[in-house]
């Protein structure tokens, strides 16, 4: 070990090594861009007698190996670390940023789809759950910056890959466990067993007692159907957000739709095993604004509900309106477009599901790329039978703008497809754009 001292640093991917690295090699063929980049170390499992003045480690099981070196270099941090595990199909990185805001922000670090948080740095994400030897550095890093806790994102793609392998999690949170991933996890038993490693891999459970999957696994339970240990009654939904009761305290939250209170009991099944009472969660969720492109709210004075969402496909789009459409007063104005080089099938599906669900649709371009903007306009419009209600707008800008000034008091104004995105590419360039910023501007000039 004592080539660790050395080492300034662990990578399994070889296109990150940097001068001096140990690389985690889980496939020889990488090793050589590894060593081009500067690894003086590789940790394999097959020894390779062409490979000169490059220490090798060799164990036949290569994530084994992974994980102890990777433990060890970062000193064991996780073990220093309240950690908190979330895995589930949806409701991931809302439910973690509700607990890091109620555990009090800057203690707790995060990892997760949006970005990773240590102690007040903000780093962008490069995956949900990135690789064994990144969440260890972090962790490192997190306990450098002081902080006490942590939730990250488990997806189950992490799960399969072992990019959790050997963490303990103090409490696991199990949001629901619906049909997608399908494609990856093949069915549905596969893609629960790979949520439920996670179930031997913490101390304790908390989990989503409405999901016909989880009913039943040993832990604490939330939910609003049936009994539940965290249990919420008098539930309102409106348009400004959800309210609740839980043993007889009543949360309130600007978060809105059915889903949210689900997530919220999530967070506060979790944030009672830190002894916080329910009366303090409670005051701590009243407190928290959005969570940044999930049905983010635009604050303004004209009485109109401006909602910035990142939903760029069929189904989440779908389920996204028809949130709107369980709490909306008046009518659901919608904007939004596909983006270009990708998926060309989703675009009628998303334009019957934006037409079907909204009283008037605008429909506009996401990220062009090096597609013609009206192009992909045509595609979305071919799955819209009856194009009363729908206008075409191809300069985003323009679109929010047209959506907010017909809007009146009391209706919904969706602005889909980029959530936190600030930029939007075209085909020669790319521009700052951040519809919250557009939608905030409209707003005040109304
Ligand atoms: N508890 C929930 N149950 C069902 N749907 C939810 C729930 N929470 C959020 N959603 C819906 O899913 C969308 C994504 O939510 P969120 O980003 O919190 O999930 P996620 O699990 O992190 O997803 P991803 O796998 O993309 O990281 C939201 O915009 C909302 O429409
Ligand atoms: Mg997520």
């Amino acid at each position: 070990m004592k080539i660790l001292k050395k080492i300034t640093g662990i990578t399994s991917h070889s296109k990150k090594v940097a001068p001096g690295n140990l690389f985690i090699a889980k496939k020889a063929e990488f090793i050589p861009e590894a060593v081009a980049n500067g690894a003086i170390a590789i940790a394999t499992d097959m020894h390779d007698p062409f490979l000169k003045g490059i220490v090798q480690i060799v164990d036949p099981d290569i994530d084994k190996l992974e994980m102890e070196l990777v433990e060890k270099y970062y000193e064991h941090s996780d073990k220093k670390l309240f950690l908190v595990g979330i895995t589930g199909t949806s409701g991931k990185t809302t439910t973690s940023y509700l607990i890091r805001h109620i555990l009090g922000k800057d203690s707790c670090g995060l990892i997760g789809t949006i970005e990773y948080i240590v102690g007040k740095n903000h780093l962008p994400s490069t995956h949900t759950t990135p690789d064994l030897a990144t969440n260890h550095k972090l962790f490192y890093d997190m306990v450098q910056h002081g902080c006490k806790e942590v939730v990250m994102e488990v997806s189950s793609h992490a799960l399969e890959q072992k990019r959790v392998r050997g963490i303990e999690f103090d409490v696991a949170v199990f949001t629901n466990l619906t049909q997608d991933h399908l494609d990856y996890h093949q069915t549905m038993e596969k893609y629960g067993e790979a949520k439920a490693k996670l179930f031997s891999q913490c101390k304790t459970a908390v989990i989503n007692n409405d999901d016909s999957y989880w009913r039943g696994f040993k832990g604490v339970t939330y939910g609003i159907d049936h009994p539940a240990d965290i249990q919420a009654t008098n539930i309102r939904l409106s348009a400004n957000g959800i309210e609740f009761t839980v043993q007889g305290i009543p949360f309130k939250s600007s978060l809105i739709g059915r889903f949210n209170i689900y997530n919220c009991l999530a967070a506060i099944g979790v944030c009672l095993f830190k002894s916080m009472t329910l009366c303090q969660i409670a005051a701590r969720i009243r407190s928290f604004k959005t969570v940044e492109g999930r049905l983010e709210r635009v604050d303004n004075d004209k009485g109109i509900h401006v909602f910035v969402d990142y939903s760029h496909k069929e189904d989440a789009l779908k389920n996204v309106l028809q949130t709107l459409n369980e709490i909306k007063e008046n009518r659901i104005i919608t904007v939004f477009g596909c983006g270009g080089d990708r998926d060309q099938g989703k675009r009628p599906k998303m334009g019957r599901v934006a037409a079907e669900l909204s009283d008037l649709t605008i429909v506009t371009s996401d990220n062009p790329r090096n597609e013609d903007p009206n192009q992909i306009i045509k595609d979305i419009l071919s799955g819209i039978k009856d194009q009363k209600s729908v206008l075409v707008q191809p300069d985003r800008l323009e679109a929010i703008t047209k959506a907010i000034h017909l809007a009146k008091k009391g209706d919904i104004v969706l602005i889909a497809g980029k959530g936190h995105e600030t930029y939007q590419i075209f085909a020669t360039h790319t521009i700052d754009f951040d519809d919250r910023e557009i939608a905030r501007l409209t707003l005040m000039a109304k």
